[in-house]
């Protein structure tokens, strides 16, 4: 039986990350080796030429489940009937720009963005914002759009975890895959909270397992928190490759489960747990089934947990009234 292409919607994917991105979609990565894509893509009017390039080598090819490329310039387009939408394009920080400008700039990008999935994107639509600052991205956007549920809307802290995975999986000396429960809590920025306590290696607590309090403190949690500004030293540009793939871990994930007994970090709209305030989009550990996150309840979080957890919330929270005071929300 021939399945009904999905409508994946792609904004920047003239950029670096969109080059990473798009063959993995096409080639079935993102939602399953047996679903046909659509895809659509949104840039600016100066990138439509690049854009067509990347469309020109996505033909090339020949990915038997790619049913379809359409490139706009125009967000409510581009947004019609999307399933699936990968929010990559921001606006970057740039010379002499305070925090304040970089918001400005992207509340103009994420809002009339939010508005045009409020008007035309499919019911069971499911958002990802990866342009930074991609929390506060996604909470512009998610407010635009009054009529799609909120939990519709997420931002990625899957790079984060990976990131987490990884970092431990070299200190402890075992697979990634024997990692389970790792969390990042809070935003995706250097404020963001790795969690040790409740990841678990063979069942332990990864903490317990590596037992070096000072390792913890002092490297593990600066190294993950910072890796995106380690990346743009060594490399000279962000990370594309690693965040287009974690893009793809985080929408898969959405869509097809998380394994029983673990859980993965999504950064999602809070409904109060964790003394999260209400609203804000922030990173949780968090369970998928059948379409559809929840935040896993219940965890116990120490005094050493509460205090990285409130920081970086408290951001969060700095960055949604700076946001509100801008109009923006
Ligand atoms: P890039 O500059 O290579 O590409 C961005 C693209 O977005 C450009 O082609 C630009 O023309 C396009 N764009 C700008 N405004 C747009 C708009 N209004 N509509 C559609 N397209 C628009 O950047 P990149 O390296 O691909 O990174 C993209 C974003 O992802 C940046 O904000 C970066 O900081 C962020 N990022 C996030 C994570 C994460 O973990 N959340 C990780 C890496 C990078
Ligand atoms: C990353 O985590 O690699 C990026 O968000 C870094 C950045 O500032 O673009």
């Amino acid at each position: 039986m021939t399945r009904t292409p999905v409508s994946v919607t792609v904004t920047g994917a003239a950029g670096q990350i969109g080059y990473a991105l798009l063959f993995r979609i096409a080639s079935g990565h993102l939602l399953g080796a047996d679903v046909p894509v659509k895809l659509r893509l949104l840039e600016i009017p100066q990138a439509v030429k690049a854009a067509e390039g990347t469309a020109m080598e996505l033909d090339d090819c020949a990915f038997p489940l790619l049913s379809g490329i359409d490139i706009f310039d125009d967000a409510t387009k581009a947004f019609e009937g999307a399933n699936v939408a990968l929010l990559v394009g921001a606006r970057p920080r740039t010379k002499g720009m305070e925090r304040g400008d970089l918001l400005e700039a992207n509340g103009g990008i994420f809002r009339p963005q939010g508005e045009a999935i409020n008007a035309g994107a499919a019911d069971d639509i499911k958002v990802l914002v990866v342009g930074n600052p991609a929390n506060t991205n996604a909470l512009i956007a998610q407010q635009h759009a009054p009529d799609v549920p909120a939990e519709r809307f997420t931002a990625m802290t899957r790079l984060d975890h990976n990131r987490a995975l990884a970092q431990l999986s070299k200190k402890a000396g075992v697979s990634v895959s024997d990692i389970k429960k790792m969390t990042i809590w809070g935003n995706h920025s250097a404020t963001q909270y790795p969690d040790l306590f409740h990841a678990e290696i063979g069942g332990k607590s990864a903490a317990e397992v590596v037992g070096d309090q000072q390792w913890l403190e002092n490297d593990f949690i600066p190294t993950v928190a910072k890796r995106g500004a380690a990346i743009i030293e060594a490399r000279g540009a962000s990370s594309a490759a690693s965040a287009a793939s974690a893009a793809i871990d985080h929408v898969h994930t959405w869509v097809n489960g998380t394994a029983e007994g673990d859980w993965t970090s999504m950064a999602v709209v809070s409904d109060g747990s964790y003394g999260v305030p209400e609203g804000l989009i922030s990173s949780f550990p968090v369970t998928t089934k059948d379409g559809e996150w929840e935040i896993v309840q219940g965890l116990e979080i120490d005094d050493f947990s509460r205090g990285r957890i409130d920081a970086s919330v408290q951001e969060l929270a700095e960055e949604r009234d700076a946001v509100r005071k801008l109009g923006l929300i």
